[in-house]
C-alpha cells in the first residue's frame, strides 16, 4: 500500500528529454529575503537564471553577488516576487521546492499549477519555483509569501529590512494577523495582506501539483524561463 501510494505521489512522465513532474505535495510559507538558489547560473539551465536585487529590492544586481543571507552577502530576492490574485480561483506567485527532498536545482525555474485540495479547495496557485531548500522533505513548496515567517536563514530581512533578528512575527509561520502587515516595509505589504484575503490565511494547505507551460505573468517578474520545459 505505502509503496503504491508513493508511486501516486511523484507521477514523473517523459516528454522528449525533459521529465515533467506531478503528484500531491505539502505546502509551507515563508519570506527570508535571500537571493534565491535559481538566481546562481550555475544552477539554471539557461542564461537567465531569476533575477536578483539589491537592499532596495527593486535594482537587479549580477547574478555572481553573494547573498546577503550569507556575511557580507549584498543580493536579496526581488520585492515583484510575492504572490498575487488574479480572481478568487486564481493566483500566482512564485516557491522554493523540493521534488526529492533535500537541494533540487535540476528543477529551477519550472512552473507548476497548485490545486489545493483541503484548505483553499477550488482555489489555484500557479507558481514558478524560484529556490531550494535543504529543509524541504519531498514535493514540498514552500511558498514566497512576504511576512510567512523567514526560517532558517535569519540574515536576510535583518540586514535587507533592519527587521528584528528572527524576522517579522514568528520566525516559523511570521506575522499572525493582517494588521501585523503593517510591520513590513510598504513594498512588501501587498504579498503580506494576499495570505489573510485571498489565502484565507490557510496553515500549510495540502496541494496537486502537476507542471505547466511558465506564462509569461510570472517569467516578466522573475527573469528566468527556460523554453526547453
Ligand atoms: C480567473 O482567471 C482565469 C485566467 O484569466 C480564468 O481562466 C478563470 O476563468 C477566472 N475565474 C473566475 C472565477 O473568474
Amino acid at each position: 500500500m505505502k509503496a503504491f501510494l508513493a508511486a501516486i505521489a511523484l507521477c514523473v512522465l517523459a516528454i522528449g528529454s525533459e521529465a515533467k513532474v506531478s503528484g500531491s505535495g505539502t505546502t509551507t510559507r515563508y519570506w527570508d529575503c535571500c537571493k534565491p538558489s535559481c538566481s546562481w547560473k550555475e544552477n539554471v539551465a539557461t542564461s537567465t537564471p531569476v533575477n536578483s536585487c539589491s537592499k532596495d529590492g527593486t535594482t537587479k544586481v549580477d547574478p555572481s553577488v553573494t547573498s546577503g543571507c550569507d556575511s557580507d552577502g549584498t543580493s536579496y530576492v526581488c520585492n515583484n516576487l510575492q504572490p498575487w490574485a488574479v480572481n478568487d480561483t486564481l493566483a500566482y506567485g512564485y516557491v522554493a521546492a523540493s521534488f526529492t527532498g533535500g537541494v533540487d536545482n535540476s528543477k529551477c525555474c519550472v512552473c507548476l499549477k497548485l490545486t489545493f485540495t483541503n484548505a483553499l479547495a477550488g482555489k489555484t496557485m500557479i507558481v514558478q519555483n524560484v529556490n531550494t531548500g535543504g529543509d524541504l522533505s519531498s514535493n514540498h513548496f514552500d511558498i514566497q509569501i512576504p511576512g510567512g515567517g523567514v526560517g532558517i536563514f535569519t540574515r536576510g530581512c535583518s540586514t535587507q529590512w533592519n527587521a528584528p533578528q528572527s524576522g517579522w512575527g514568528q520566525q516559523y509561520g511570521g506575522v499572525s494577523s493582517d494588521a501585523e502587515c503593517s510591520q513590513l516595509p510598504e513594498e512588501l505589504q501587498a504579498g503580506c495582506h494576499f495570505r489573510f484575503g485571498w489565502y484565507q490565511n490557510a496553515d500549510n494547505p495540502n496541494v496537486n501539483f502537476e507542471q505547466v507551460t511558465c506564462p509569461k505573468e510570472l517569467t516578466s517578474r522573475s527573469g528566468c524561463a527556460n523554453n526547453n520545459f
